[in-house]
């Protein structure tokens, strides 16, 4: 007779007697290939919150040190939670990674990827550990799950770990195993903290049965998962150590320029990342159209230039009008197919809810295309052909003599309301992401095309004539 004794076990019972006869633990046992920074971690962190692990490293040092229960690296508290865990009985390692998944319900694989020659990933570990992964799946019955926490390029999981496993395997994805990708977010030196408390937890996988196995190995830690496709998972961990990169070098960009000009960098960055609304904030961080206005690409250019003047290089800073170009130059690219039909753009001025038209980048992409002699026309609520804007004419004419003929032919190209800048193009340009826009476009014909450069919906249309420029 077994009782629920709690989520994680059952008492088993005499059922002549009631006399307790043990204790099963419900939880997966845990098999973890790669006993570097992310497995030997993942080994102490996870059996101190109860796990019995099995670690495996083609190292014998490194298995035997996790054996013994101490650290194969430096990390704080790490040779504590292993000494514990070896203690406990809840840790084991081995260089027989067959044996390992053999008796193990998950395997964490946590093996390097390293730099490949020309630059990309090199799977070869990767390929190896899976292999040998498929080659025990072969041998056993019950269903696995691999959770796959190397940093690789988006795809990895399903078009490297998932057909090697089933090579060697002869088994299935979804009906034999399971598949996640769940990327490691520890810094080292604190890893064993971060652990314990993550920045976030993020599980990619295909079926729910994974997903609900996984996300409860981190119950303990952290009880807000994120669910979302593999892909968007490998991805994920990409962006994130890129942004991390971009913020050291943005930040040491600012340093070098503040020391030539005497000012304390670390008196600016104080304040600097005491706006949390601009600054450290999803702000600004979601793809859309090129950035533009009164003053983001002067900025850019009055800092470039200062830094210029000093002697001191910015190739973050002097890159960021030439990324920007690359953006409006993708708008232009996406509408050649549409050559020579009737394009409307909704939204001209460099954001919503403003009749600023300085150097609004919707702007430079019309002036692009009347160049190459498309036909154009162009509705804004917020432009108002009076005094006020023929001085943005005049000024927009002088600061950027490529689109003086867009100019003095804006008046002719405007109409009057949305309904009728649908009505008449055969393609749409959407600039800004306003609810008149999404109700205008929600009535376009059948055929007309879309060219979304705001996200106007959360939830992407799947009909073939919508495209966005980033999604
Ligand atoms: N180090 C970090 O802070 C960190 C953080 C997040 C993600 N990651 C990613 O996690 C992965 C692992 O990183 P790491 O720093 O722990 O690497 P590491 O080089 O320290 O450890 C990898 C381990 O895998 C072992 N290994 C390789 N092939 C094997 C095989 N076939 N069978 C068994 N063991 C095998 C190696 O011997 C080595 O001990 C990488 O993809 C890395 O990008 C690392």
């Amino acid at each position: 007779m077994t009782v629920l004794a709690s989520s994680d076990a059952v008492v088993e019972k005499s059922a002549t007697n009631g006399q307790v006869l043990g204790v099963v633990d419900l939880r997966p046992s845990i098999s973890v290939i790669g006993l570097g920074y992310v497995g030997a971690v993942s080994m102490a962190c996870l059996s101190h919150l109860g796990f019995r692990m099995v670690g495996v490293d083609v190292s014998f040092e490194k298995v035997r040190s996790i054996k013994e229960g101490r650290a194969p690296i430096v990390e704080a508290r790490l040779g504590e939670l292993l000494a514990e865990g070896v203690e406990k009985g809840r840790i084991d390692a081995t260089q027989n990674l067959i044996a390992a998944v053999l008796e193990t319900d998950v395997t964490f694989m946590s093996v390097g990827t390293p730099t490949a020659a020309d630059g990309g990933c090199d799977f070869s570990y990767v390929r190896q550990a899976s292999r040998a992964i498929g080659q025990a799946l072969a041998l056993k019955s019950a269903r696995h799950v691999v959770v796959l926490r190397c940093s690789v390029p988006p795809g990895t999981t399903l078009d490297v770990v998932v057909p090697e496993i089933e090579k060697a395997s002869g088994k299935k994805l979804g009906r034999d195993f399971g598949v996640c990708f769940n990327p490691e977010f520890l810094r080292e030196g604190v890893a064993v903290a971060d652990f314990f408390a993550p920045p976030k937890t993020v599980v990619g996988t295909s079926d729910e049965q994974t997903a609900g196995q996984v996300a409860a190995i981190y119950g303990a830690v952290d009880e807000r998962v994120i669910f979302t496709s593999i892909e968007a998972a490998e991805m994920v961990k990409y962006a994130d150590n890129v942004w991390h990169a971009t913020k050291v070098a943005f930040g040491n960009e600012i340093g070098r320029l503040c020391k030539s000009l005497g000012i304390d960098s670390h008196d600016v960055m104080d304040i600097f990342v005491q706006d949390k609304k601009l600054n450290l904030s999803p702000y600004y961080l979601r793809p859309g159209f090129a950035f533009g206005g009164s003053c983001l690409p002067k900025e850019v250019r009055a800092v470039a230039h200062i830094a210029k003047c000093q002697g001191v290089s910015v190739p973050l800073v002097d890159s960021l009008m030439a990324s920007n170009e690359a953006h409006i130059d993708q708008a232009v690219k996406l509408l050649e197919p549409h050559a020579g039909k009737r394009i409307g753009f909704l939204g001209v001025t460099f954001k919503p809810d403003t009749d600023d038209m300085r150097e609004s980048p919707t702007l430079a992409l019309m002036a692009r295309l009347l160049a190459k002699g498309e036909q154009l026309s162009a509705y804004d609520p917020n432009l108002d052909f009076g005094p006020h804007l023929q001085g943005q004419i005049d000024y927009v004419k002088h600061a950027s003599p490529a689109q003086a003929k867009l100019m003095d032919a804006l008046s002719t190209m405007v109409v009057d309301d949305a309904a009728t800048l649908v009505g008449g193009s055969d393609v749409i340009v959407v600039s800004h992401a306003t609810a008149e826009f999404r109700a205008a476009v929600a009535t376009s014909a059948p055929g007309v095309h879309v060219l979304d450069l705001a996200r106007l919906y959360r939830e992407l249309p799947t009909n073939a004539e919508y495209q966005g420029i980033a999604w």
